[in-house]
């Protein structure tokens, strides 16, 4: 069987280190050629003159069919990737996560079981080790060779997922030995365990106290105890959904110092505030994640930390929940799921409060978004338009505004958190190593397009981000 050949002409170019007017060629699942190009007898010619052609974005951080507070999130991989190729998102990274103490494989196991045959984009795995016991610690080589080159440990969420220091850095020794990455949600749980049973045992259960009770000294400290772990280990360490100045601050502080710490945040923390919590009944239920929205002073500081590439990703955290899960904790903040619905919006959103507001250039967006993302998680076939990489393209029209809503949402929710705003730009086509799965508002494959990938952390790390 002949590949199929597609030209798309007429378009711009963006990457993480500029942007040019050039045609790309996509022959079976990769980018053949950039340039002026004539379209090759048999290809397919698509018009994509005004719009930008971005490499696809890619989701380091994602939530499908998550087992979490006795619930599961309500995206599985194939909504959650529906609405992942909507928002221009070629591959995703989620988290398999650790159930039995004596093995990580068994996790794995699980989720690959999830994903396979169902997903519309490509897909890796982190493995969330919730006991660093000796089996676990030894399933991390197996898990490197299945291509899980990143691991995850929460500080946080005591009595559940939260592992101890001394876990945390056995599990930074192996990584390093292993060459693979370690990655934590850096919020310090003893604290925030006083803090909520404080406020319950007051009667503060409405959904800001959940945002009350988690300051950001506590996303600070533990920031920067797993910077300073991560130092004395040698590890390399990337701090996931930061969400304040503070906390990025640690971070900074540690590069200052030379360890290898870096981290990303998350849309919401960008473009939200702990103001959402304070909406009236589920509403402001349905803000709750953690850590927690900041207030609007955090966000010029973010903003300067990711554009800086301090920051070097801008991923979602996405973590469904509908309104009737939500609504367990209207009277207890501490019963409501954490997590929000994000994945559909990032690039949009980014581009209007990023791009358009004059925070960060369109090369940054493309870099924390795809380039330097696929380059930290091991993903080297992808974060990039040039010949020999997977044809995962986005068309992105800067001059086609799109609705937000739950009318125009692939995500498996009830609510959408923009209901009501216009994004200025929105998606066009995406496509996922050389096969069109979004096109204008259209969903074009069938579950099982999206691959796993696995992933290696084995080649040497580039340096400058623009
Ligand atoms: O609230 C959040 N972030 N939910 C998902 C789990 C996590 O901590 O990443
Ligand atoms: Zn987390
Ligand atoms: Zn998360």
């Amino acid at each position: 069987m002949t590949e199929s050949t597609t030209l798309l002409k007429g378009g711009r170019v963006v990457a993480a280190d500029g942007e040019y007017d050039a045609d790309v060629l996509v022959v079976g699942e990769q980018i053949a050629a950039v340039g002026q190009i004539e379209a090759p007898d048999g290809a397919a010619v698509v018009d994509v003159s005004g719009c930008l052609l971005l490499p696809g974005l890619i989701d380091n951080h994602t939530h499908l069919t998550m087992p979490f507070m006795g619930m599961w999130s309500q995206d599985d991989y194939d909504t959650g990737t529906q609405a992942a190729a909507a928002g221009g998102v070629t591959c995703i990274v989620d988290f398999a996560i650790q159930s039995d103490p004596e093995s990580l494989q068994s996790a794995l196991t699980e989720w690959q079981g999830r994903a396979a045959g169902t997903a519309h984009v490509d897909y890796g795995f982190h493995m969330a080790i919730t006991a660093a016991t000796p089996a676990a610690i030894e399933d991390m080589a197996v898990m490197v060779d299945a291509g899980v080159a990143s691991f995850k440990l929460f500080m946080a969420y005591k009595g559940a997922l939260m592992v101890r220091d001394d876990e945390l850095a056995m599990a930074m020794e192996r990584a390093r030995d292993l060459g693979a990455l370690t990655m934590v949600h850096a919020e310090n749980g003893d604290m925030v365990d006083l803090l909520v049973t404080r406020a319950r045992g007051e009667g503060n259960t409405s959904a800001v106290h959940h945002a009350l009770t988690r300051p950001e000294f506590v996303e600070a400290e533990a920031t920067g105890r797993a910077a300073r772990i991560a130092e004395y280990t040698g590890a390399s360490l990337f701090v996931v959904h930061v969400t304040c100045a503070a906390a990025a601050a640690e971070i900074e502080a540690a590069q200052q110092r030379g360890a290898r710490v870096s981290g990303e945040t998350c849309t919401q923390y960008l473009v939200n505030t702990i103001d959402d919590l304070r909406r009236p009944g589920v509403e402001g239920c349905r803000y709750i994640c953690s850590p927690p929205l900041r207030d609007t002073a955090n966000h010029a500081p973010l903003w300067d930390y990711v554009g800086r590439g301090v920051l070097e990703s801008v991923s979602t955290d996405h973590c469904p929940f509908n309104d009737e899960q939500k609504s367990r904790g209207l009277d207890d903040f501490s019963l409501v799921p954490n997590g929000l619905p994000v994945i559909q919006h990032r690039l949009a959103k980014l581009w209007d409060e990023g791009v358009m507001a004059g925070h960060i250039t369109p090369s940054q967006l493309v870099d924390r978004t795809s380039t330097t993302v696929a380059r930290r998680f091991g993903l080297q076939a992808k974060g990039s338009i040039t010949p020999g990489k997977d044809a995962d393209i986005v068309v992105f029209d800067p001059a086609a505004p799109r609705a937000y809503g739950v009318a125009n949402s692939f995500m498996n929710v009830d609510y959408d958190l923009y209901e009501g705003e216009t994004a200025s730009a929105s998606v066009r086509h995406t496509y996922c190593r050389g096969t069109l799965v979004y096109d204008q508002g259209e969903i074009r494959t069938a579950p099982g397009h999206g691959k796993y990938v696995a992933r290696s952390l084995s080649v040497p790390e580039a340096v400058t981000a623009p």
